[in-house]
């Protein structure tokens, strides 16, 4: 596949296999990630890879912080069931900016400016773990509704800095049509 085609060819995966995922494999997504380009080279992440036992106590963390969130009467999204996929895949790698802080901490200007350079940076990174994945025969997710849990999966992985989303990866147990876009012409002008 060249790269056109593997970005055409990518899907979010829901539905995943509980055949594991070499470990080799698993380096090689991680090592397209942290090839990236990133604002002054920072590159800003931390690649934590939860696997095997681990993977259930993740998911229970995770279901602690949605009911935790329910509790104090907000609104909890599509958490539950990205719970259930997180629960399902044999590998999810949670994406940290080292460097940034929770997102409700009073940024100053110059802090704003680092965060948002590193959100792209990183945002590319899980780009590129996604098409390796692809290239790999894997299927993944990209989810952010960790952030439903933001504290207490911070608190489990035991790592200091901003949480900015978890990719959950498997050999895909469905094949999804592509989902629809909208027209070029919507957000694209030429001048
Ligand atoms: C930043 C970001 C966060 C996302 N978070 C979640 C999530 O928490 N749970 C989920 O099921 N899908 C999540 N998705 C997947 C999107 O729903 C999906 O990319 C979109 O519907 C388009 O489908 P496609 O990826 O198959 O093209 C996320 C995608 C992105 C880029």
């Amino acid at each position: 596949m060249n790269v056109l085609e593997a970005i055409a060819a990518r899907r979010s995966i829901r539905k995943f296999k509980d055949t594991p995922i070499p470990d080799e494999t698993l380096s090689s997504i991680v090592a397209a990630a942290a090839q990236a380009p990133s604002g002054k080279n920072r590159q800003p992440w931390r690649f934590v890879v939860v696997k095997g036992g681990k993977r259930a106590e993740m998911v229970r963390v995770m279901r602690e912080g949605i009911a935790a969130a329910k509790a104090r009467g907000e609104e909890t999204g599509s958490a539950e069931w990205t719970a259930k996929v997180m629960e399902q895949a044999p590998v999810t790698v949670f994406v940290i900016n080292p460097k940034g802080m929770p997102p409700w901490l009073a940024h100053s200007a110059g802090q704003m400016f680092d965060d948002v350079v590193d959100i792209q940076s990183i945002g590319a990174a899980i780009q590129n773990m996604l098409l390796a994945a692809g290239e790999l025969g894997l299927g993944s997710l990209w989810m952010c509704d960790v952030f439903y849990a933001y504290e207490e999966l911070c608190k489990w992985l035991d790592e200091k800095g901003e949480l900015i989303a978890a990719v959950a990866l498997g050999y895909a147990d469905e094949a999804p049509s592509a989902r629809p876009r909208k027209p070029l012409g919507e957000v694209m002008r030429i001048v």
